[in-house]
């Protein structure tokens, strides 16, 4: 391969990352497209014409997804469809984000949301199309013990250590959620775009998108569109005075600058709200050093913390709980 100059290195490297720690363990077929971009110098020239934020593996994969049906069967197929069609390539990837929207992610956030005086008024920053906005309406199962109503939703979760397993869903007497751009789940596009976000072998997945927004097309949510910094205190004040309040976020700051993260925790804490955070733990730096001990730094895992409080890791799209001796005293 010729030699690149040293942004598209850069890019090589992220999507090697990419395709060793987030890929790999879920996604063999991603891991190998992902590795075969950071071997093609075309590829990696198409996406150098690209704004530094718009040229992310999972990004592209998920837009060549969209375009063409399906993924690409091979890093030779990717290439032809890269350079075959560049600038549908390109519209698609400006216009839209990496705002994969995944339901299973209540799994973490229930046994918090339970243990909470209800009833409970919800409010999702980087919501996407809302589809965690709806934990009351999953059913759950916490190591083959049942939780939940009916549901076309089902979520398993596996948990070690002692921590609040819910005995049931709370109440939810408001949703609301805030996003950049909120996707509506009634849309076939903006779901279609949804599900080429999936990774392929990820099994369920795809069914339970289907079945989380057809729950939340039903039963619309307040999506307000905008910065989550400049929409949060006109949402939270609009809230009923008669509830508790919840602001949770999941896979949503690593979108925001270090400063813009600080202001966040800074306003939130300020806010009369309970504030739920499930994150990679270099995004929150104050909370992951309340941490007992941080973990390998090849590990792709979010923290799940209450008030600041970490609780808990979690497996980024859902299914896993490990608890911290500090939810001990929830159980
Ligand atoms: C990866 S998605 C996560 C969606 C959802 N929280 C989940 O876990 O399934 C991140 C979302 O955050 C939104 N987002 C990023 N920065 C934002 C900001 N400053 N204000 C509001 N939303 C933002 C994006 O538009 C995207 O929909």
């Amino acid at each position: 391969m010729r030699a690149l100059d040293e942004e598209l290195q850069d890019v090589a490297d992220h999507y090697r990352w990419f395709a060793r720690v987030e890929a790999a363990p879920v996604s063999p077929a991603y891991a190998g497209l992902a590795a075969a971009v950071a071997d093609d110098a075309d590829v990696l020239d198409f996406l150098g014409t690209l704004p530094k934020l718009k040229r992310q593996a999972n990004l592209l994969l998920a837009a060549l997804t969209f375009l063409h049906r399906s993924p690409p069967a091979d890093g030779a197929q990717l290439h032809d469809r890269v350079v075959g069609d560049p600038e549908r390539l390109r519209a698609t990837m400006l216009a839209r984000g990496t705002q994969t929207n995944e339901a299973a992610r209540c799994s973490a956030l229930l046994p918090l949301l339970a243990d909470l005086p209800g009833p409970l008024a919800l409010i999702e920053v980087g919501a996407s199309a809302g589809l965690c906005l709806y934990p009351d309406r999953y059913g759950y199962e916490y190591d083959g013990v049942r939780v939940g109503p009916p549901s076309a939703v089902q979520l398993r979760c596996t948990t070690t250590g002692r921590g609040p397993v819910p005995s049931g869903v709370p109440h939810v007497v408001r949703r609301a959620g805030i996003d950049l751009n909120p996707l509506d789940p009634a849309d076939p596009e903006d779901v279609d775009w949804l599900r080429a976000l999936i990774w392929p072998g990820m099994v369920g997945r795809r069914e339970r998108l289907d079945a989380a927004a057809a729950i939340a097309a039903r039963e619309p949510a307040d999506l307000v569109r905008g910065d989550l910094l400049e929409r949060l205190p006109e949402v939270v004040a609009g809230m009923p005075a008669d509830s508790t309040v919840v602001v949770f976020h999941t896979a949503v700051l690593p979108y925001l600058d270090a400063a813009a993260r600080d202001d966040f925790v800074a306003l939130v804490t300020d806010l009369p709200v309970r504030w739920i955070s499930q994150e990679g733990p270099g995004v929150l730096p104050d909370v992951a050093a309340r941490l007992p001990e941080l973990p390998d730094a090849g590990e792709n895992r979010f923290l799940l913390a209450r008030d600041g409080e970490p609780l808990a890791w979690t497996r980024p799209h859902g299914g896993q709980l490990d608890w911290l001796p500090a939810a001990a005293r929830l159980a």
